[in-house]
């Protein structure tokens, strides 16, 4: 199989291309010739490319960053085709969220759930959003550093009338502008001799900023256009590679919060936001009536973006324009930011969201089966890496994706399981899994740690894969179950992908326990799911975990048979300009 994986050229060795047809007797097995439509079509190049007045060589889609917005149905088959138009690098798209809702080999994590899509190639992806997940999402590379560019929002369509009423809607998506290009910042991170990527350059909005040293050149604030007396909802998106924020309007009431993480909460009313990379927020916003506009000074508000829990604190911004005779001014960037600079709220809605609908399968303190601690903390022997349970977890780890071992009969891991549960940390540190069995239900606390060789301590916003987990809080100091339990009485924990464990100072005593974040889930889809910081340097750095949820005959009992085209690299499974792909239709 190794001679099916050239490092990065894209030239397919036809004894793999022969090993994919042998297997396609499927009857679901469908040449996409060129009469197959895919609904959404998504070309990623690697270009120069500007933001905030920088110029930077950046991986794109469609031209641009953010890409274009995707728009799927819940409840309804999506096929989605990514070009890697790319001369050297390999390229996965992640639909972050929906993972559980993507046909096997389609969740985009390279090494993990799939190959990485070669040079030169396409791969379609099916997804199938389901009810009940309508909402905020959106999609990225998740090969190294790319996703800091390569990004664009996904919007789950509800199937029937979203709970809230409001006119319009406007998507607010968050990155971050990094001058080092992808592979500078790689090498440095995952250097002997470690060279830090630098910190944000600016805190994007739908792709543009503007910095107050931008004295001149051609970049602007990004504009939100509202109409007066509207009622709109912003959908926030976390799509920054490192950047924790704190974003507040000026001038206008209580933003209310209606969603989190592709779930309607009931209604919450906050005047900021806190969110960390891979989080989503919708919020119900009023616009000023025309009357309210007239006793106002402009019709232009600031959104102020201030970064958190960073060395420096960097404020940006973006315009909330109303309609106006005059054209609004987004090249002046205050001098003063007009809201007070943010600090950092620890548990910021913690224990206080609530899913909008009743949810009754909430897994109790009774009926966990097992719960796997993992503590995490910086450690820097020959490199500087990030550690759970004392491991590391870096694409180029595993020699084929755990999901086509599991395929191919390379991987037991009935073995694996019973080797993490011997570890006593759930941890299997032969092939770096936490295996789990169908049926258990997990409690997973992420346990910071102060590092090895300073005691630092940093903000995570772990993500995870599969199906969305309860989040039952976080805390300071050492995770106690009983205290949780208590401070969980009376609350609805929500379901949700992203959420932050929280560094409650900048440092302690080397490997001291300072805060922790917990979930619950109940383990019912089988697969291979990451479960990491959404932070693009820690995880380039090894801030990543592999969980297995069921063994071997749970996978392809979920999966179904499987094509040979999707277990080698650059096989038939995957088109390029000479041939289309053989495609397995899964939903
Ligand atoms: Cu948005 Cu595994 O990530
Ligand atoms: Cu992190």
């Amino acid at each position: 199989m190794l001679g099916c994986f050239p490092k990065m050229r894209g030239i397919l060795p036809t004894f793999c291309l022969v090993l994919g047809l042998a297997f396609s007797t499927q009857a679901n097995l469908i040449l996409h010739d060129d009469s197959f439509q895919p609904d959404h079509i998504l070309r990623v190049t690697a270009q120069n490319y500007s933001q905030a007045c920088m110029d930077r060589y950046s991986v794109l889609v469609n031209g641009s960053s953010p890409g274009p917005e995707l728009r799927l149905q819940e409840g309804k088959v999506s096929w989605i085709r990514v070009y890697n138009d790319m001369e050297d690098s390999n390229v996965t798209m992640h639909w972050h969220g929906l993972s559980a809702f993507a046909a096997p080999f389609s969740d985009g994590t390279p090494m993990a759930s799939q190959w990485p899509i070669a040079p030169g190639h396409f791969f379609d992806a099916e997804v199938r959003p389901e009810i009940g997940y309508a909402g905020t999402y959106f999609y990225h590379s998740h090969v190294g550093f790319q996703g800091v560019t390569a990004v664009g929002p996904l919007i789950v369509e509800p199937a029937d009338p979203s709970p809230f009423e409001y006119d319009e809607e406007r998507v607010i998506l968050l990155s971050d502008f990094f001058a080092k290009t992808d592979d500078v910042i790689e090498e440095g991170l995952t250097s002997s001799n470690f060279t830090w990527s630098g910190e944000t350059g600016a805190v994007l909005v739908n792709g543009q900023g503007r910095l107050a040293t931008n004295a001149t050149g051609a970049c602007s604030l990004a504009a939100i256009s509202v109409e007066p007396g509207k009622t709109y909802r912003l959908r926030f998106i976390g799509a920054t590679a490192l950047s924790f924020v704190s974003l507040a309007l000026e001038g206008h009431n209580l933003f209310e919060i209606i969603e989190a993480d592709g779930h309607y909460t009931k209604p919450v009313k906050t005047d900021y936001l806190q969110i960390s990379s891979g989080q989503r927020y919708s919020v119900l916003l009023k616009a000023k009536t025309e009357e309210e506009l007239q006793q106002a000074e402009s019709r232009q508000f600031y959104f102020q973006i201030t970064t958190l829990g960073r060395p420096a604190v960097l404020t940006t911004f973006a315009v909330l324009e109303y309609s106006s005779p005059t054209a609004t001014d987004l090249k002046t960037v205050p001098a003063t930011p007009p809201l007070p600079v943010a600090n950092v709220t620890y548990g910021w809605m913690d224990y206080a969201l609530e899913s909008y609908f009743p949810d009754t399968d909430f897994p109790t303190a009774a009926e966990v089966t097992r719960r796997i601690v993992i503590n995490v903390h910086q450690n820097i022997s020959t490199h500087t890496v990030w550690l759970q349970s004392g491991y590391d977890w870096m694409e180029t780890f595993p020699k084929s994706p755990y999901l086509v071992d599991l395929y191919q009969g390379n991987l037991d891991l009935d073995a694996s399981y019973k080797r993490a549960i011997e570890s006593g940390l759930g941890f299997d540190n032969l092939t770096r899994l936490y295996p789990a069995q169908i049926n258990e239900v997990l409690e997973i606390v992420w346990q910071n740690q102060g590092a090895v060789n300073n005691g630092g301590l940093e903000n995570h916003p772990f993500h995870g894969h599969g199906r969305h987990y309860y989040d039952i809080g976080g805390g300071d100091g050492l995770y106690n179950p009983e205290e949780n339990e208590k401070r969980l009485n009376g609350t609805h924990p929500v379901i949700r992908d992203t959420s932050v464990l929280y560094s409650y100072r900048k440092k302690t005593t080397p490997l001291a326990p300072s805060g922790w974040r917990a979930w619950r889930i109940r383990v019912t889809n089988a697969g291979v799911w990451m479960m990491h910081c959404h932070i693009l340097q820690h995880m380039v750095m090894g801030m990543q975990t592999v969980f297995a949820f069921g063994d071997q005959e749970a996978v392809m009992a979920q999966s179904g048979p499987i094509e040979g085209g999707y277990l080698v690299y650059g096989g038939s499974a995957y088109g390029n300009s000479t041939y289309s792909p053989l495609v397995q239709h899964f939903f």
